[in-house]
């Protein structure tokens, strides 16, 4: 076992996740899979044949690299949607082998259209609105030149989608401007239909609006974060829970992580443990090592405030993190040895580590953390 950790992905959280989404949007609409940060850390070899099994057909990455691991591992009738950076190169293996891109300025238009000439294969484009979001995307005034140019080049696309993407739709504070998108969106589509122009898809949610507002399901929802099973935020949680029961916890985490102990020691009242003075032993104490570090994804900042899973005991982390190692507080932990499994991110006997709980300690978002699990530590589909 040539790793000092490993991550567990659950196939029934994630089926479960799927179902649950599905029955969120509706029949109508369709989910594309938002797999990029390697499928939000639990790696897009895994997630995306897990994805083709549960149904899904369809699949968003940022970039055209991300766009090729994906290429790799999907079946030859899945899609992938690349939502980002494409530079020129890229943008040709993109048009020569059928995936959709976002366009949201006329230089990659123009380019797009070129290379579909060149290539005998129509670019399948998403056009994308700049609602309020304010990263990318095309102006509404600039809509006049943008349609006459799409209409010339009619051959050579195909019109798959009109999109944008909301400004912070997990909070209650930006309701208003969620809403004005909203219907600056209509304004768009009704624009591009005024002029026969009619995308296939409609799609603008990701998974707090999906969750939260359902005029923004339209006909197909980019859900990241919520089928990995965690909630965009608290709000959309408290909100979706409003209409179901309380016991009713729709979104199941689909991500574990352990690793195993190195070392167990004693340690002599009045020491410092690891580096600095952090942390002093005001008493005996047994702690034990744990080769994992902020190299290794657990941030540094949970110094002296993590926890850790040992023997289905919940046990703080002592000291600061270091680069390859953390030491935790094993005193209270009978029978302790090496080679003891430790969960940093699961559940162990009868306890459970959420994300949530490890990024309100470590002031990191869930999909920071997530996304911060490097590519290395490998990863597993388990039942
Ligand atoms: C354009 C776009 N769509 C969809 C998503 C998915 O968002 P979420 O993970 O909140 O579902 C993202 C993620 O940031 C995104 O950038």
């Amino acid at each position: 076992m040539f790793n000092t950790s490993h991550i567990e992905i659950s196939r029934t959280a994630y089926k479960s996740n799927i179902r649950y989404l599905k029955k969120i949007i509706g029949p109508e609409a369709r989910i594309s899979s938002v797999i990029k940060g390697n499928a939000y850390g639990h790696g897009v070899e895994h997630i995306l044949p897990l994805g083709e099994e549960a149904g899904l057909d369809h699949f968003s990455v940022f970039s055209a690299s991300e766009a090729l691991e994906a290429f790799k591992v999907k079946k030859p009738a899945t899609r992938i949607m690349i939502m980002g950076h494409v530079d020129e190169q890229e943008l040709e293996w993109a048009v020569e082998n059928g995936l959709e891109f976002f366009v949201f300025d006329m230089g990659r238009l123009q380019k797009a259209m070129e290379l579909a000439k060149k290539t005998g294969q129509k670019a399948r484009i998403h056009i994308e609105a700049e609602t309020g979001f304010h990263r990318t995307g095309f102006e509404y005034d600039t809509l006049p030149e943008l349609v006459r140019f799409l209409k010339k080049n009619q051959a050579h696309h195909v019109f798959e989608g009109l999109c944008t993407h909301y400004a912070g739709a997990e909070s209650l504070s930006n309701f208003l401007r969620v809403k004005n998108q909203i219907a600056l969106y209509r304004k768009f589509y009704r624009y591009f239909s005024r002029h026969e122009l009619v995308p296939l898809r409609r799609h603008t949610a990701g998974s707090a609006a999906a969750l939260t507002y359902p005029a923004t399901i339209m006909d197909m929802v980019r859900f990241g974060i919520a089928q990995y099973g965690f909630w965009p935020s608290p709000e959309t949680q408290m909100f979706r829970f409003k209409k179901a029961s309380f016991d009713d916890n729709a979104l199941k985490r689909t991500l574990s992580w352990k690793s195993r102990v190195m070392v167990v020691k004693e340690v002599e009242a009045g020491q410092f443990v690891g580096y600095g003075s952090s942390y002093l032993a005001n008493k005996k104490i047994k702690i034990a090592v744990v080769p994992v570090g902020y190299s290794n994804g657990f941030s540094r900042s949970l110094s002296n405030t993590g926890r850790v899973l040992i023997r289905g005991r919940r046990v703080p982390v002592i000291g600061t993190v270091t680069m390859n190692t953390m030491t935790v507080n094993v005193t209270d932990v009978p029978g302790i040895e090496k080679g003891d499994e430790v969960v940093m991110i699961g559940r162990q006997k009868r306890m459970n580590i959420s994300i949530a709980s490890f990024c309100e300690m470590s002031n990191q978002l869930n999909y920071q953390l997530l996304t911060r699990l490097p590519a290395d530590i490998p990863r597993s589909i388990v039942k």
